[in-house]
């Protein structure tokens, strides 16, 4: 069967010549040598994008796997956030060369996130002034925020510099869906980033996806990664099994029908079906 995406298949951020991969690998809960052999089974296998955060204490351990391989480090797509501000623009600043350096020492990073809006309108503008400060130095080469609203992502604009922000990074799959914050997105540019793609294996005896899996001779993981990349979503699992890393990447030897796609869309619990969190728009 015919499938318009690879695993090479990659997306244009907006305003900015850089083009982030389809498909990323997470590294959430990933600790120790574990993530370290997570990522180079990751990279083995052909995911050329991981997505990791001050938060998960692993981006020198994503940053030596990337060094260790044999994939060069232009070909890779490094993503890590900012979960909350430093005393003052400075501190934040300082705070973000730290993680470049954890994952590429004196180098840059792909993307850089705020993690969360929770610091609130004074907090988001100190983080988005140091990410701005970060990106104009090639330190960060595209910039982003994470489970932001849309009313959250507007707030940016009445002092932004970089706007729109290049990534949105939302928990989505079939149950939680975040329409009007994936709407908004999408009409302004802004890639959307789908992270528990796999609803951390929660809806695996879901008999609307168990029975698409049958169908389609995949695993009900492989249907969920797909079915995002076909909702326009970046998706990025999380496994450290690395015959799950695999499995999770063959996903371009099938696509879900119109008709099946819609299946999955009726699934939408709105924020009741979210396992960590909806935006607030
Ligand atoms: N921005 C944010 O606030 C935020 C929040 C959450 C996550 N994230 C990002 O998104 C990534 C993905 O989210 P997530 O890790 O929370 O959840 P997920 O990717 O939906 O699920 C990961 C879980 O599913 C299991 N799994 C992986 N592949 C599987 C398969 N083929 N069959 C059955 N089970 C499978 C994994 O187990 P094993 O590892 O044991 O294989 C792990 O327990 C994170 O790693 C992180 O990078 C961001």
């Amino acid at each position: 069967m015919s499938s318009q995406f690879t695993l090479q298949t990659t997306l244009p951020l907006p305003n900015s010549s850089v083009k982030i991969p389809a498909l990323g690998f997470g590294v959430y809960q990933s600790h120790g040598p574990t993530c370290k052999t997570s990522c180079l089974t990751a990279l083995e296998a052909g995911y050329r994008h991981i997505d990791s955060a001050q938060y998960y204490a692993n981006e020198q351990l994503v940053g030596d796997a990337v060094k260790e391989s044999n994939v060069d480090r232009k070909d890779v797509f490094i993503t890590t956030k900012i979960l909350s501000p430093g005393k003052d623009e400075e501190e934040t600043y300082q705070s973000l060369v730290e993680s470049v350096n954890k994952i590429d020492n004196g180098g840059y990073v792909d993307l850089f996130l705020i993690h969360s809006p929770s610091s609130g309108p004074q907090g988001r503008k100190t983080m988005w002034t140091a990410l701005e400060r970060l990106h104009k130095e090639g330190k960060a080469k595209a910039i982003g925020v994470s489970n932001f609203g849309k009313g959250q992502i507007e707030e940016l604009k009445s002092f932004a510099q970089v706007w729109p922000p290049h990534v949105n990074q939302i928990e989505l799959h079939p149950w939680n869906q975040q329409r009007v914050a994936v709407e908004f997105c999408q009409a302004n540019n802004i890639v959307v980033e789908a992270y528990c793609p796999l609803v951390r294996n929660q809806k695996a005896d879901d008999s609307t996806l168990k029975s698409l899996a049958e169908k389609y001779k995949k695993s009900t993981g492989q249907v969920l990664i797909r079915y995002c990349l076909q909702k326009g979503w970046v998706p990025l699992p999380k496994s450290d099994t690395p015959s799950r890393i695999k499995e999770n990447a063959d996903i371009y030897d099938f696509e879900i029908s119109k008709e099946d796609m819609t299946k999955l869309d009726d699934l939408d619990q709105g924020a009741d079906g979210a396992i960590v969190q909806a935006v607030d728009n």
